[in-house]
Protein backbone atom coordinates (compact mmCIF):
# COMPACT_ATOMS: atom_id res chain seq x y z
CA UNK A 1 0.00 0.00 0.00
CA UNK A 2 1.16 3.57 -1.10
CA UNK A 3 0.53 6.23 1.67
CA UNK A 4 1.11 9.83 0.82
CA UNK A 5 1.70 12.17 3.20
CA UNK A 6 0.24 15.51 2.42
CA UNK A 7 2.04 18.90 3.10
CA UNK A 8 0.89 20.91 5.86
CA UNK A 9 -0.11 23.23 3.08
CA UNK A 10 -2.04 20.79 1.40
CA UNK A 11 -4.33 20.43 3.84
CA UNK A 12 -5.30 23.53 4.98
CA UNK A 13 -7.40 24.27 1.78
CA UNK A 14 -10.70 22.84 3.09
CA UNK A 15 -10.20 25.20 6.08
CA UNK A 16 -11.08 28.35 3.52
CA UNK A 17 -12.98 26.91 0.95
CA UNK A 18 -16.52 26.32 1.20
CA UNK A 19 -17.44 22.92 1.64
CA UNK A 20 -19.47 22.61 -1.10
CA UNK A 21 -17.04 24.70 -3.73
CA UNK A 22 -14.46 22.31 -2.39
CA UNK A 23 -16.08 19.30 -3.27
CA UNK A 24 -17.01 20.54 -6.65
CA UNK A 25 -14.06 21.57 -7.85
CA UNK A 26 -12.07 18.61 -6.64
CA UNK A 27 -14.86 16.71 -8.63
CA UNK A 28 -14.20 18.59 -11.97
CA UNK A 29 -10.05 18.48 -11.55
CA UNK A 30 -10.59 14.61 -10.98
CA UNK A 31 -12.19 14.77 -14.60
CA UNK A 32 -9.23 16.32 -16.27
CA UNK A 33 -6.54 14.80 -14.85
CA UNK A 34 -5.24 17.38 -12.34
CA UNK A 35 -4.42 16.93 -9.27
CA UNK A 36 -5.05 19.65 -6.82
CA UNK A 37 -3.01 20.65 -3.36
CA UNK A 38 -3.91 23.88 -1.76
CA UNK A 39 -2.40 26.14 0.70
CA UNK A 40 -2.96 27.63 3.88
CA UNK A 41 -5.23 30.58 2.82
CA UNK A 42 -6.25 32.72 5.64
CA UNK A 43 -9.67 32.78 6.95
CA UNK A 44 -9.58 36.65 6.35
CA UNK A 45 -8.67 36.40 2.97
CA UNK A 46 -11.86 36.77 1.24
CA UNK A 47 -12.33 40.16 3.09
CA UNK A 48 -12.35 43.46 0.98
CA UNK A 49 -11.71 45.11 -1.62
CA UNK A 50 -10.92 46.20 -4.42
CA UNK A 51 -12.42 47.63 -7.94
CA UNK A 52 -10.25 48.88 -10.70
CA UNK A 53 -11.25 47.39 -13.19
CA UNK A 54 -13.04 49.70 -16.53
CA UNK A 55 -15.38 48.35 -18.46
CA UNK A 56 -12.93 48.59 -21.49
CA UNK A 57 -10.75 46.21 -20.16
CA UNK A 58 -12.87 43.87 -19.72
CA UNK A 59 -13.87 43.66 -23.60
CA UNK A 60 -11.05 42.46 -24.90
CA UNK A 61 -11.46 38.78 -26.56
CA UNK A 62 -10.14 35.89 -24.11
CA UNK A 63 -7.69 33.52 -26.53
CA UNK A 64 -7.05 31.25 -23.37
CA UNK A 65 -7.16 27.34 -23.96
CA UNK A 66 -9.36 25.46 -21.30
CA UNK A 67 -6.84 22.97 -19.78
CA UNK A 68 -10.09 20.38 -19.69
CA UNK A 69 -13.20 19.96 -21.71
CA UNK A 70 -15.28 21.32 -18.64
CA UNK A 71 -15.72 25.01 -17.85
CA UNK A 72 -13.34 26.17 -14.87
CA UNK A 73 -13.84 24.70 -11.81
CA UNK A 74 -13.69 27.43 -9.79
CA UNK A 75 -16.22 30.22 -10.54
CA UNK A 76 -15.47 33.80 -8.54
CA UNK A 77 -18.04 32.18 -6.35
CA UNK A 78 -15.24 31.28 -4.19
CA UNK A 79 -14.55 33.81 -1.74
CA UNK A 80 -11.51 33.49 -0.23
CA UNK A 81 -9.90 33.24 -3.92
CA UNK A 82 -9.13 36.50 -5.74
CA UNK A 83 -11.69 36.97 -8.79
CA UNK A 84 -10.51 35.76 -12.12
CA UNK A 85 -11.07 39.05 -13.51
CA UNK A 86 -8.90 41.18 -11.31
CA UNK A 87 -6.17 38.48 -11.64
CA UNK A 88 -6.55 38.81 -15.13
CA UNK A 89 -6.31 42.97 -15.23
CA UNK A 90 -4.40 44.03 -12.55
CA UNK A 91 -1.03 43.04 -13.79
CA UNK A 92 2.60 43.82 -13.46
CA UNK A 93 4.21 43.55 -16.55
CA UNK A 94 6.54 45.84 -17.55
CA UNK A 95 7.38 44.56 -21.13
CA UNK A 96 3.33 45.62 -22.27
CA UNK A 97 3.55 49.02 -20.03
CA UNK A 98 4.07 50.08 -16.33
CA UNK A 99 0.51 50.66 -15.24
CA UNK A 100 -1.62 47.83 -14.29
CA UNK A 101 -4.27 48.01 -16.70
CA UNK A 102 -1.91 48.10 -19.60
CA UNK A 103 -0.29 44.61 -20.03
CA UNK A 104 -4.10 43.00 -20.80
CA UNK A 105 -4.75 45.40 -23.26
CA UNK A 106 -1.24 45.29 -24.86
CA UNK A 107 0.09 41.58 -24.56
CA UNK A 108 -3.38 40.99 -26.17
CA UNK A 109 -1.80 39.47 -29.64
CA UNK A 110 1.61 38.69 -28.06
CA UNK A 111 2.47 34.97 -29.75
CA UNK A 112 3.01 32.05 -26.84
CA UNK A 113 2.68 29.38 -29.16
CA UNK A 114 5.41 28.57 -30.96
CA UNK A 115 7.38 28.64 -28.06
CA UNK A 116 10.87 27.37 -27.10
CA UNK A 117 12.31 27.63 -23.81
CA UNK A 118 15.78 26.17 -23.11
CA UNK A 119 17.38 24.48 -19.83
CA UNK A 120 21.36 24.92 -19.93
CA UNK A 121 24.53 25.89 -18.03
CA UNK A 122 25.58 23.26 -15.70
CA UNK A 123 23.89 20.63 -16.48
CA UNK A 124 24.60 17.42 -18.11
CA UNK A 125 21.13 17.29 -19.89
CA UNK A 126 20.50 20.11 -21.57
CA UNK A 127 17.65 20.43 -23.31
CA UNK A 128 14.72 22.80 -24.98
CA UNK A 129 10.21 22.35 -24.23
CA UNK A 130 8.22 23.29 -26.81
CA UNK A 131 4.88 24.47 -26.20
CA UNK A 132 3.20 21.39 -26.29
CA UNK A 133 5.69 20.13 -24.23
CA UNK A 134 4.81 22.08 -21.44
CA UNK A 135 1.38 21.01 -21.29
CA UNK A 136 2.81 17.11 -21.88
CA UNK A 137 5.99 16.16 -20.03
CA UNK A 138 4.92 17.19 -16.67
CA UNK A 139 2.00 16.02 -14.22
CA UNK A 140 -0.25 19.35 -14.41
CA UNK A 141 -1.18 19.90 -10.71
CA UNK A 142 -3.52 22.98 -9.40
CA UNK A 143 -2.36 24.54 -6.25
CA UNK A 144 -3.92 27.88 -4.55
CA UNK A 145 -1.53 30.30 -3.63
CA UNK A 146 -0.85 33.41 -2.33
CA UNK A 147 0.59 36.19 -4.46
CA UNK A 148 1.96 38.81 -2.58
CA UNK A 149 3.48 41.93 -4.43
CA UNK A 150 5.97 44.16 -2.95
CA UNK A 151 3.80 47.00 -3.42
CA UNK A 152 1.83 45.67 -0.88
CA UNK A 153 -1.11 43.99 -2.17
CA UNK A 154 -1.82 40.67 -2.38
CA UNK A 155 -4.43 38.07 -4.34
CA UNK A 156 -5.15 34.15 -3.74
CA UNK A 157 -4.67 32.40 -7.25
CA UNK A 158 -5.30 29.09 -8.32
CA UNK A 159 -2.40 28.09 -10.52
CA UNK A 160 -2.05 25.02 -12.55
CA UNK A 161 1.56 23.71 -13.35
CA UNK A 162 4.66 21.44 -11.74
CA UNK A 163 6.74 22.36 -9.41
CA UNK A 164 10.07 23.44 -10.83
CA UNK A 165 12.23 20.96 -9.68
CA UNK A 166 10.72 18.31 -12.05
CA UNK A 167 12.49 20.69 -14.97
CA UNK A 168 15.72 20.65 -13.44
CA UNK A 169 16.13 16.99 -12.42
CA UNK A 170 15.33 16.53 -15.87
CA UNK A 171 18.84 18.12 -17.27
CA UNK A 172 20.67 16.37 -14.59
CA UNK A 173 22.34 18.98 -12.43
CA UNK A 174 26.13 19.65 -11.71
CA UNK A 175 27.05 19.70 -8.25
CA UNK A 176 28.62 22.64 -8.85
CA UNK A 177 25.74 24.62 -9.82
CA UNK A 178 24.48 26.89 -6.93
CA UNK A 179 22.18 29.17 -8.77
CA UNK A 180 18.99 29.23 -11.08
CA UNK A 181 18.73 32.50 -13.41
CA UNK A 182 15.70 32.92 -15.56
CA UNK A 183 15.03 35.16 -18.38
CA UNK A 184 11.73 36.37 -20.08
CA UNK A 185 11.46 36.35 -23.99
CA UNK A 186 13.61 39.47 -25.56
CA UNK A 187 10.72 40.94 -28.63
CA UNK A 188 10.48 44.69 -28.81
CA UNK A 189 8.31 44.34 -31.72
CA UNK A 190 5.92 42.15 -29.47
CA UNK A 191 7.16 43.82 -26.37
CA UNK A 192 6.55 47.63 -26.88
CA UNK A 193 8.07 47.98 -23.32
CA UNK A 194 11.20 46.91 -24.59
CA UNK A 195 11.47 48.92 -27.17
CA UNK A 196 10.32 52.37 -25.20
CA UNK A 197 12.38 52.98 -21.87
CA UNK A 198 9.08 55.07 -21.43
CA UNK A 199 6.78 52.79 -21.58
CA UNK A 200 9.02 50.00 -20.62
CA UNK A 201 9.89 52.10 -16.51
CA UNK A 202 13.31 52.22 -17.36
CA UNK A 203 14.01 48.21 -17.03
CA UNK A 204 16.98 47.10 -18.32
CA UNK A 205 15.38 44.31 -20.80
CA UNK A 206 15.61 41.41 -21.21
CA UNK A 207 14.01 40.67 -17.51
CA UNK A 208 16.16 38.56 -15.15
CA UNK A 209 15.43 36.78 -12.11
CA UNK A 210 17.49 33.95 -10.34
CA UNK A 211 16.99 31.61 -7.01
CA UNK A 212 19.30 30.26 -5.24
CA UNK A 213 19.62 26.19 -6.04
CA UNK A 214 18.04 25.03 -3.02
CA UNK A 215 14.89 27.17 -3.42
CA UNK A 216 14.77 26.49 -6.53
CA UNK A 217 14.47 22.95 -5.84
CA UNK A 218 11.81 23.86 -2.51
CA UNK A 219 8.71 21.70 -3.93
CA UNK A 220 6.67 25.24 -3.52
CA UNK A 221 8.84 26.47 -5.99
CA UNK A 222 6.44 26.52 -9.01
CA UNK A 223 6.71 26.52 -13.08
CA UNK A 224 2.84 27.96 -13.52
CA UNK A 225 1.15 27.30 -17.06
CA UNK A 226 -2.44 28.23 -16.43
CA UNK A 227 -4.62 29.25 -13.67
CA UNK A 228 -8.28 29.26 -13.15
CA UNK A 229 -8.77 26.08 -15.17
CA UNK A 230 -6.99 27.43 -18.61
CA UNK A 231 -3.80 28.52 -20.14
CA UNK A 232 -1.88 31.58 -18.63
CA UNK A 233 -3.13 34.86 -20.35
CA UNK A 234 -0.24 36.93 -21.91
CA UNK A 235 -0.57 39.50 -19.16
CA UNK A 236 0.13 36.93 -16.73
CA UNK A 237 3.25 35.29 -18.21
CA UNK A 238 2.02 32.87 -20.67
CA UNK A 239 3.07 29.82 -22.05
CA UNK A 240 5.33 29.58 -18.57
CA UNK A 241 5.91 31.88 -15.48
CA UNK A 242 7.56 31.17 -11.93
CA UNK A 243 5.82 31.06 -9.21
CA UNK A 244 7.72 31.26 -5.70
CA UNK A 245 4.77 31.47 -3.47
CA UNK A 246 6.97 33.09 -0.38
CA UNK A 247 8.89 35.77 -2.33
CA UNK A 248 7.37 39.50 -3.51
CA UNK A 249 6.07 38.91 -6.82
CA UNK A 250 8.70 40.43 -9.14
CA UNK A 251 10.46 37.10 -8.75
CA UNK A 252 8.02 35.63 -10.07
CA UNK A 253 9.15 35.75 -13.69
CA UNK A 254 6.71 35.81 -16.79
CA UNK A 255 7.03 33.98 -19.95
CA UNK A 256 10.48 32.48 -19.62
CA UNK A 257 12.87 31.33 -22.40
CA UNK A 258 15.86 30.30 -20.88
CA UNK A 259 16.60 28.63 -17.03
CA UNK A 260 20.38 28.51 -16.58
CA UNK A 261 21.84 26.82 -13.89
CA UNK A 262 25.46 28.47 -12.72
CA UNK A 263 27.52 28.82 -9.85
CA UNK A 264 27.70 32.78 -9.52
CA UNK A 265 24.67 34.64 -8.16
CA UNK A 266 22.48 36.03 -10.91
CA UNK A 267 21.73 39.57 -11.47
CA UNK A 268 18.00 40.12 -11.00
CA UNK A 269 16.10 43.06 -12.58
CA UNK A 270 15.07 44.94 -9.72
CA UNK A 271 17.92 44.84 -7.69
CA UNK A 272 19.51 46.10 -10.87
CA UNK A 273 17.71 49.01 -10.87
CA UNK A 274 17.37 50.31 -7.22
CA UNK A 275 19.57 47.47 -4.89
CA UNK A 276 18.91 49.39 -1.83
CA UNK A 277 15.16 48.88 -2.58
CA UNK A 278 14.81 44.99 -3.96
CA UNK A 279 17.48 42.51 -2.86
CA UNK A 280 17.85 39.58 -4.34
CA UNK A 281 16.19 37.09 -1.54
CA UNK A 282 12.92 38.81 -1.64
CA UNK A 283 11.52 36.94 1.20
CA UNK A 284 7.96 38.74 2.24
CA UNK A 285 8.84 39.67 5.67
CA UNK A 286 6.62 41.73 7.84
CA UNK A 287 9.27 43.23 9.45
CA UNK A 288 11.15 44.68 6.94
CA UNK A 289 10.31 47.63 5.88
CA UNK A 290 10.89 48.73 2.06
CA UNK A 291 12.84 51.80 2.38
CA UNK A 292 9.41 53.79 1.26
CA UNK A 293 6.45 52.27 2.93
CA UNK A 294 5.90 49.99 5.14
CA UNK A 295 5.34 46.12 4.80
CA UNK A 296 3.01 44.99 7.53
CA UNK A 297 0.31 44.89 5.99
CA UNK A 298 -1.31 44.33 2.83
CA UNK A 299 -4.29 45.18 0.46
CA UNK A 300 -5.67 42.02 -0.42
CA UNK A 301 -7.45 41.89 -3.97
CA UNK A 302 -11.15 40.05 -3.84
CA UNK A 303 -14.29 40.47 -4.31
CA UNK A 304 -15.86 44.53 -3.73
CA UNK A 305 -14.64 47.44 -4.43
CA UNK A 306 -12.43 50.03 -3.37
CA UNK A 307 -14.37 51.84 -0.72
CA UNK A 308 -14.75 48.18 1.42
CA UNK A 309 -11.01 47.45 1.27
CA UNK A 310 -9.30 46.78 4.27
CA UNK A 311 -6.05 45.79 4.86
CA UNK A 312 -4.56 42.38 6.42
CA UNK A 313 -1.73 41.31 8.05
CA UNK A 314 1.62 40.55 6.38
CA UNK A 315 2.94 36.95 7.22
CA UNK A 316 5.95 35.72 7.22
CA UNK A 317 7.48 33.86 4.16
CA UNK A 318 3.83 34.74 2.80
CA UNK A 319 2.87 32.23 4.98
CA UNK A 320 4.92 29.27 4.22
CA UNK A 321 7.44 29.67 7.18
CA UNK A 322 6.96 26.21 8.30
CA UNK A 323 7.62 24.81 5.06
CA UNK A 324 10.65 27.34 3.61
CA UNK A 325 12.11 28.98 7.43
CA UNK A 326 14.73 26.49 7.34
CA UNK A 327 16.38 27.52 3.93
CA UNK A 328 17.27 31.00 5.44
CA UNK A 329 18.40 29.68 9.26
CA UNK A 330 21.35 31.71 10.64
CA UNK A 331 20.92 34.21 7.86
CA UNK A 332 20.05 37.94 8.82
CA UNK A 333 16.77 38.40 6.50
CA UNK A 334 17.24 42.43 7.11
CA UNK A 335 20.23 42.24 5.43
CA UNK A 336 19.70 39.66 2.78
CA UNK A 337 16.09 41.44 2.30
N1 LIG B 1 7.98 39.30 -15.20
C1 LIG B 1 8.35 40.08 -16.23
N2 LIG B 1 8.99 39.52 -17.26
N3 LIG B 1 8.10 41.41 -16.24
C2 LIG B 1 7.49 42.04 -15.18
O1 LIG B 1 7.30 43.26 -15.23
N4 LIG B 1 6.51 41.79 -12.95
C3 LIG B 1 6.63 41.03 -11.69
C4 LIG B 1 6.29 39.55 -11.90
N5 LIG B 1 6.91 39.04 -13.10
C5 LIG B 1 7.10 41.24 -14.07
C6 LIG B 1 7.33 39.85 -14.13
C7 LIG B 1 5.82 41.58 -10.62
S1 LIG B 1 6.37 43.05 -9.95
C8 LIG B 1 4.74 40.95 -10.13
S2 LIG B 1 3.94 41.50 -8.72
C9 LIG B 1 4.16 39.76 -10.77
O2 LIG B 1 4.87 39.41 -11.98
C10 LIG B 1 2.71 40.04 -11.13
O3 LIG B 1 2.09 38.92 -11.70
P1 LIG B 1 0.60 39.05 -12.22
O4 LIG B 1 0.50 40.25 -13.10
O5 LIG B 1 0.29 37.78 -12.93
O6 LIG B 1 -0.24 39.23 -10.97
Amino acid sequence: MQIKIRPRWSLLENQATPESVYHQRRDILKKLGIAAVGLPLSTNAHAGLFDFISSSQQESVDHRRQLSGSPSSLSNSTLSLTPEDKVLHYNNFYEFGTDKSSPAIRAEKFITDPWKVTIDGMVNKPFSLDYDDLFNQFSLEERIYRLRCVEAWSMNIPWIGFSLRDIIKKADPQQRAKYVAFETLYDPKQMPGQASSRLGGGIEYPYVEGLRIDEAMHPLTMISVGLYGKTLAPQNGAPLRLVVPWKYGFKSIKSIVRIHLTDQQPPTTWNRLAASEYGFYANVNPNVDHPRWSQASERFIGQGNIFSSRRQPTLMFNGYAEEVASLYQGMDLKRNY
